[in-house]
């Protein structure tokens, strides 16, 4: 079962590769004056060729710019091993190019045909159980299998020969949601091996690795290299080590971004940059990290499912989905190389959630329009038409099961590309960010190595990263910041404010890093969890998270989390909140301010928070999460009104500022006014927004 939403961020050694690709991709495939444009899935090989050309010629009427084909044609493009067949896709690629629309072809690697399984079993992956996978899905295939690799570069090399060189092929798609969905990691003899390897590299001695791992526990200490296996819950009696899964969640991360690395250099040997590259990320994966292929491709792009019998937020939230975790995602993808795109996004019901309810009218046009505030360049629909057999049945499309007839989605596709290229006509290019806006800017600081951490042994069941993360990001545009979710390796000193929730792995030279920043004049906001634990996931030798103290002006004695139906409460100013997941229990020094303490408990009276002056800046610590997430807001509202002007949204109302356009979209079940300015002019919607409402304006 796939469970979507849970943020895909994931992976990454000590060293992020997050490098600004934004330099070396050719501004010309993503032209600014474009803002956003749409597309769709279409699969020929899965209609009568006499539909072809009705099909390609509909989906231009509907106003679509580009068509992408492919990723799980590999049975039609190689139907017997070395044959490779191709006229279908070129028929289709010429009846695209003779419509005016742009091709974004994929590789087909999530779907091996069954000739190459059965001949190579040794390609299958092996889930937890030791159980190989077999045909009849897809992701079957265990991606750093070198026998596996080898086909797939015939196959790559093949398409990258026929089409890579083709000016009507657009861009190209590597896989598709790289993963083995909810088999999570393969533990087959290949990843056996090059895990041993990669440790072996990472350590040079077998004394080094046990002295990380605190193998000296159990007595776990290993001999040799070749003795190490995969940590895997299902064949140990007890707990997994948990410094041994941090490793194996790296490698595995680093493995997918070496294979799709792996990919896109096979394709650029026949593209080079005369078309971009990209593969589509789900936003829930824990296994594959973006950030870590940043470099390697053109455009990161990524795949939204916003309702599919989840509840959301507020009463319409099972039809409208979160704001919140669309946006965040946006926020994430938009930072790694400065390009992001929803390759599929949903357009009516879907077939996979336990319930799949219709959308709420309106909510495909305002998750595209959420797309185009938050800066995508590209929004793909999944998929064009509704399939009449195979597992995907019930999933809408564009049009409904006769193949023509568009469905409520697809005309809310039609309408957001209509809307979108009558915002091209007003693009300004230059369009200066408003000051007060611009001065809201707050980093996110993400790892995801401090969520496989503090998820690999959260300490109580009532804390959720995710929820973590979220209450801030949702405190964050309450107040109406633009806000980008980054990487260590970006500079802080361009952001006004950071905000790094939940930072459990440190090290001195981020500390410092922090330290420097809020002196010259940034204001840092840390929160609870934070420092507790060296990259390697170990204690510090000193007093519980002592390397922050000194930041934060205040000891953190101890902490506490309680059993549910249990709460506490903790008091801010004059108003009381509920908590429960976590509570840093605070000793502040001389010259720092308590911002909350504990009401109840055998603590009550102890602070919870507390604010410092440091040089210019000031530094923030917020050692409890509360239940609602008010605290988080009301505190955040304290930190940023005093030197910037702030909004006073309702969660779920997000208004950011894209190339000269205000985008305002309503995702809560309440009428929400516009902020407009006097004299601003309104492009689209009105300015009371119903929900699902969208405006857009210009100053
Ligand atoms: C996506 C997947 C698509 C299709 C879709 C159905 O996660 O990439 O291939 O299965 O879900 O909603």
């Amino acid at each position: 079962m796939k469970t979507r939403f849970q943020f895909a961020i994931v992976a990454c050694g000590a060293t992020l590769a997050v490098l600004s690709a934004r330099s070396a991709v050719p501004t010309s495939f993503f032209p600014a004056a474009e803002l956003t444009t749409i597309g769709v899935y279409y699969y020929p090989e899965a209609w009568p060729s006499n539909q072809w050309a009705r099909d390609i010629a509909h989906i231009k009427q509907l106003g679509m710019e580009f068509v992408h084909m492919g990723e799980f044609a590999w049975a039609f493009m190689e139907p017997d091993e070395g044959q490779f067949t191709f006229d279908w896709l070129e028929t289709n690629v010429r009846l695209c190019a003779e419509q005016g629309l742009k091709v974004v072809l994929c590789t087909p690697t999530p779907t091996p045909p069954v000739w190459l399984v059965q001949k190579h079993p040794q390609v299958l992956m092996v889930d937890a159980r030791g159980r190989h996978m077999a045909h009849g899905s897809r992701e079957q295939a265990c991606w750093s299998v070198e026998f596996y690799r080898q086909y797939v570069e015939k196959i790559v090399t093949e398409l990258g020969r026929r089409f890579g060189n083709d000016p009507r092929v657009w861009g190209w798609q590597i896989d598709n949601e790289l993963s083995h969905y909810g088999k999570d990691y393969c533990y087959c003899d290949s990843c056996q091996a090059k895990f041993r390897a990669w440790l072996k590299n990472k350590y040079g001695t077998i004394q080094n690795l046990n002295r990380d791992w605190g193998n000296a526990f159990w007595s776990q200490m290993y001999q040799e290299f070749y003795q190490v296996r995969i940590p895997n819950q299902d064949e140990l009696v007890q707990q997994v080590n948990p410094h041994a899964l941090l490793d194996f969640q790296r490698w595995f991360a680093e493995e997918a971004a070496d294979y799709l690395r792996f990919q896109a250099d096979l394709l650029r040997r026949h593209c080079g940059r005369k078309q971009w590259v990209t593969s589509n990320f789900m936003s829930t994966h824990g296994a594959v990290y973006p950030p870590l292929s940043g470099k390697d491709l053109d455009i990161i792009t990524w795949t939204l499912y916003p309702v599919h019998g989840n509840l959301g937020d507020g009463p319409l939230g099972f039809r409208l989905g979160t704001a919140a975790e669309m946006s965040f995602m946006h926020d994430f993808t938009r930072n790694i190389n400065g390009f992001e795109g929803l390759m599929e996004l949903q357009p009516g019901q879907v077939n996979w959630g336990d319930v799949n309810p219709q959308p709420y009218p309106g909510a495909v046009y305002l998750w595209i329009m959420r797309a185009f505030g938050a800066g995508a360049n590209l929004v793909c629909t999944y998929r064009y038409r509704q399939p009449l057999s195979g597992g995907e049945l019930y999933h809408y499309g564009l049009v409904g099961p006769d193949g023509v007839t568009p469905s409520t989605g697809g005309q809310q596709y039609s309408r957001a590309m209509r809307d979108i290229a009558g915002l091209r006509r007003h693009y300004q290019a230059g369009a200066k960010e408003p000051a007060a806006y611009a001065a809201r800017r707050t980093a996110l600081l993400y790892h995801v190595e401090n969520r496989w951490d503090i998820d690999n042994h959260k300490q109580t069941t009532r804390w959720d990263t995710k929820e973590h993360l979220l209450k801030y990001y949702r405190a964050l545009k309450r107040l109406g910041c633009p806000v980008e979710v980054v990487t260590e390796d970006k500079d802080f000193a361009k952001y006004p404010f950071l905000v790094a929730p939940a930072y459990q792995l440190i090290d001195s030279n981020l500390v410092a890093r922090w330290t420097r920043y809020a002196e010259n004049g940034g204001r840092l906001i840390l929160t609870c969890r934070t420092g507790q634990k060296d990259r390697r996931g170990h204690l510090w030798e000193a007093p519980w998270a002592g390397p922050i103290h000194d930041l934060i002006g205040a000891a953190i004695t101890s902490y506490d989390v309680l059993p549910n139906p249990i709460n506490g409460k903790v008091k801010a100013g004059k108003r009381l909140y509920d908590w429960a997941a976590w509570g840093d229990i605070l000793e502040p020094k001389p010259g720092t301010t308590i911002l909350a303490q504990y009401a109840d408990q055998f603590y009550a009276g102890q602070p919870a928070a507390v604010t410092r002056k440091l040089g210019q800046g000031t530094v923030t610590y917020v050692g409890v999460e509360s239940l609602s997430g008010e605290l988080e807001s009301d505190l955040l509202r304290a930190v940023y009104q005093r030197p910037v002007p702030v909004e006073r949204f309702d969660d779920g109302f997000i208004v950011d500022w894209r190339d000269g356009f205000w985008v305002a979209t309503n995702f809560t079940h309440k009428k929400q006014r516009a902020p407009m300015a006097k004299g601003a002019r309104l492009l689209i919607g009105t300015r009371e927004l119903p929900p699902a409402g969208v405006a857009v304006w210009q100053d």
